[in-house]
């Protein structure tokens, strides 16, 4: 059970990518862990060169995150270029924006190529001061952007209720697409480049030894592979590395009519944090299709997911009063750098293991990213994004951030000597989960909708945290790095690669 996964297919489509499970051993030059936007992206690259290339995903392919997003392909940042400067300083914030600039001219190619047929097509980027605000950060973000080349032109008035006169910077030249048709085309120009794609076949161990690479899937199934990318949005290989440089975050999405031409085509972001963004896709003969998106929160430190997408409903109703009923709602997690710049390269640790995380809300242009640079260091060709995305890197003036993120791992852990969050089971109404305390221990109990229970260990399978129930998602989240687990405890998203323990009763 998936919940949003089923939801955003109202908008997406469901992914029709069919794909054998992988059985016995099988040997490939490359071994792409994850089918969404990352390891597609990076298969495409490497099998369009001859190089051989399986792919091998726990779900179907492109199921995952990238068949949730809503698809802004822009090379703003959206924690800001003043911010990001003074993050990692003008060099690198330049090189940022240019590598995103150049994956979005690479999307468009391959697009192009491969006649994918998924909408895409260039329109502006709008960022237009929330009235919570200092109207100061319009200003800051206009010198920003032009220190690291960005073109944004000032303006006053955005398109909606209220707004004429709200100072805006436009951001031209970005662009948006339909992510699975995009998605299926590269599936296809993989196989038609002699590639092979595996899906529902979860990884469960990642190891280089001697030069090689070996990988073992849940049902026994091996690969041995030269190098191997671990594109599972979380990387399933890595403890504590990477994860502890990044934090899990979930956002919320919803869909609604609109009527054709009530809103200009474009991409528009607002100046809270966190965030709403809102863009079209086109609909039916007099509809279009109003997608928003926002109300994100650290993952598994709120539990009320319908309310926040009742609160993107009214701030959408008071910004575009027109705006039809609502198509469909959904979720899914995000994972925020510490330094704002994700993390795509070689594994810390690793000579042939490959990583491709840290998304942020730009996991998209990401993706096409991770499919240059991860080409050119399998391929030994200089790539000059490589000390940017650096996985290895030590987030140094992010120390703040980095204290106050993995605070999360230090409250959770004295999770161990709270009581639970009901005292019997009887508590529990079917479709929901909540955990009890037994003994010394935390169970995760939850009631199907037959009235049966399910009990298994409360503890995350990747470091030990505590998990905790989801009723939006109908899942268990983990807070520390953002496993999420379905009600059963089967994982559904990395870090964790294994199951919840099954408990005695
Ligand atoms: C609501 C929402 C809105 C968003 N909006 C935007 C946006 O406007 N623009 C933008 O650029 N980004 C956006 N993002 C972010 C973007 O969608 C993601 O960052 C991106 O899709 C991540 O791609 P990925 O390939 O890393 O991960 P995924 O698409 O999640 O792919 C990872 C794959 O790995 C597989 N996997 C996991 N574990 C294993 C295992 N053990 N064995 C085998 N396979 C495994 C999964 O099944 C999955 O198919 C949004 C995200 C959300 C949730
Ligand atoms: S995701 Fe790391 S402990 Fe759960």
């Amino acid at each position: 059970m998936n919940v949003s996964a089923e939801r955003s297919k109202a908008i997406w489509g469901a992914p029709e990518i069919n794909a054998p499970a992988l059985t016995g051993s099988v040997s490939a030059e490359v071994a792409v862990i994850g089918s969404g936007v990352a390891g597609l992206s990076v298969a495409y690259e490497l099998a369009r060169t001859g190089m051989d290339v399986v792919v091998i995903d726990r779900g179907p392919i492109a199921s995952g995150m990238s068949a949730r997003t809503t698809a802004h392909l822009s090379a703003y940042t959206d924690d800001g270029f003043a911010e990001l400067i003074r993050m990692r300083g003008l060099d690198a914030a330049r090189l940022w924006r240019q590598s995103q600039a150049d994956a979005i001219d690479r999307i468009e190619a391959i697009a192009d190529a491969l006649n994918a047929n998924c909408d895409f097509r260039r329109l502006d980027g709008l960022l237009f001061l929330a009235p919570e605000t200092d109207p100061k950060v319009i200003d800051s973000e206009l010198v920003a952007s032009a220190q690291v080349g960005m073109l944004a032109v000032k303006q006053q008035g955005a398109p909606f209720a209220r707004h004429q006169s709200t100072p805006c910077l436009r951001f031209p030249n970005q662009a948006t697409f339909h992510p699975l048709k995009y998605l299926t085309a590269l599936a296809a120009a993989i196989r038609h480049a002699g590639g092979r794609l595996f899906a529902n076949s979860p990884v469960v161990s990642v190891a280089e030894k001697d030069g090689s690479i070996q990988l073992v899937t849940g049902d026994g199934a091996h690969v041995t592979a030269a190098h191997a990318v671990v594109a599972t949005n979380a990387p399933i290989n890595d403890r504590l590395a990477v994860h502890a440089k990044q934090a899990p975050y979930r956002t919320y999405a919803a869909a609604y009519e609109i009527a054709r031409d009530s809103l200009p085509d474009a991409l528009y972001w607002d100046t809270l944090d966190p965030y709403h963004y809102v863009r079209l896709q086109p609909g039916d003969a007099q509809n279009d299709i109003l997608i928003v998106g926002g109300e994100d929160h650290k993952t598994g430190e709120c539990n009320n997911g319908d309310q926040r997408i009742r609160n993107l409903a009214r701030w959408t109703r008071d910004m575009i009063p027109g705006v039809g009923t609502e198509i469909t709602r959904w979720s899914g997690q995000i994972l925020e750098p510490l330094d704002y710049v994700a993390f795509i390269g070689r594994n810390p640790g690793d000579e042939h293991i490959y990583i491709a995380t840290g998304d942020s809300g730009q996991g998209m242009t990401h993706g096409a990213v991770a499919g240059l640079l991860i080409a050119d260091l399998i391929q030994e060709k200089a790539n000059p994004w490589t000390a940017l995305y650096d996985p290895a890197r030590k987030p140094i003036r992010a120390m703040g951030e980095f204290l106050r993120e993995n605070a999360t791992a230090a409250k959770n852990f004295a999770e161990y000597l709270t009581p639970g969050e009901i005292s019997s089971a009887d508590k529990l109404a079917s479709g929901e989960g909540a955990i009890l305390r037994r003994g010394m221990g935390k169970v995760a109990l939850y009631r199907r909708m037959d009235g049966s229970l399910c009990e298994r260990s409360a503890i995350c399978t990747h470091l030990g945290c505590h998990i905790h129930w989801n009723s939006f998602e109908k899942c268990w989240d983990c807070p520390c790095h953002g496993s999420q687990f379905s009600p059963e405890g089967e994982p559904l998203n990395g870090p964790a690669a294994t199951a919840l323990a099954k408990t005695d009763s």
